[in-house]
């Protein structure tokens, strides 16, 4: 419940701040709740299948090696941009600051969708963690600048596991 009350709160936050707001930073509530990333891995122990599904079928699994494919050809202010997209929790507490510092976030991976796991992990309790995973979430990424016709009900799962 604590939770739907977060996530109503940050729309109309958004709503109002619009602009001011990183568009990126959609999981605000749970970062400002003291939690942070922990990267895939940490979730496979539990929740076996939806990793395995991930890992072999999601091509978010792999987003690092996209950008890499064309480091060579970005200055270092244009790669950051990709970050925010391409990686787990770029810009926001306990996310993704290089490859060095914190390899098990540089792909794209469960908690891109599902918010900080560190908490859930520790507590094993599902009100740690976001459940319903609502198509605002998606939009941080999949915009329509970015993907023409993205569309979200068929694709729900798609990405996923
Ligand atoms: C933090 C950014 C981000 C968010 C949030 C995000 N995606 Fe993605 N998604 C990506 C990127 C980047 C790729 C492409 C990865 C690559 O190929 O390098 C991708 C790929 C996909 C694909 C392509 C097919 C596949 O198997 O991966 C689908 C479908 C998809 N996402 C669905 C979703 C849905 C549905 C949501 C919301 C529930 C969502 N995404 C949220 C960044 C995001
Ligand atoms: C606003 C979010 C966003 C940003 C910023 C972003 N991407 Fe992506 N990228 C996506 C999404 C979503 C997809 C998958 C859907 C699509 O093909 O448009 C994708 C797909 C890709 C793919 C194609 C992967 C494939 O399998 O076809 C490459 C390569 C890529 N991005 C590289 C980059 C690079 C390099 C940067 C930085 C210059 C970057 N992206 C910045 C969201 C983003
Ligand atoms: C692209 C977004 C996305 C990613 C990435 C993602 N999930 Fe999910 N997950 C969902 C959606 C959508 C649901 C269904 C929620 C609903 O029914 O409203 C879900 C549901 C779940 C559930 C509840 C049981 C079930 O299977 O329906 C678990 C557990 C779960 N995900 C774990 C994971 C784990 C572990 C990973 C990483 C290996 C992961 N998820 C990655 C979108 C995602
Ligand atoms: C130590 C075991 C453990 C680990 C590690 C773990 N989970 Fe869970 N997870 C659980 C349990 C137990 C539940 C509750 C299952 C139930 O109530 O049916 C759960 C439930 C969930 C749900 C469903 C929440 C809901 O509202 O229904 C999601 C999504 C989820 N986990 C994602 C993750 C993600 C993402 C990670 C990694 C960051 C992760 N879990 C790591 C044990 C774990």
């Amino acid at each position: 419940m604590k939770r739907l009350v977060g996530g109503a709160a940050l729309l109309v936050a958004v709503a109002i701040g619009g602009a001011y707001l990183n568009p990126y930073n959609i999981y605000d509530a749970a970062a400002e709740a003291g939690k942070s990333y922990v990267g895939s891995k940490a979730c496979a122990s539990c929740h076996e299948e939806e990793y395995e599904n991930f890992i072999k079928y999601s091509k978010k699994a792999h987003s690092f090696h996209s950008v890499q494919l064309m480091r060579k050809q970005l200055t270092s202010s244009e790669l950051k941009e990709c970050f925010h997209c391409h990686t787990t929790g770029y810009g926001k507490p306990g996310g993704f600051i290089s490859e060095k510092q914190t390899p098990d976030l540089k792909n794209l991976g469960c908690e891109t969708c599902h918010g900080p796991g560190s908490a859930h992990v520790d507590s094993e309790d599902a009100s740690d963690i976001l459940g319903k995973v609502d198509k605002d979430s998606c939009k941080a990424c999949h915009n329509t600048d970015r993907v023409r016709a993205f569309r979200y009900k068929p694709m729900l799962y798609a990405g996923a596991h």
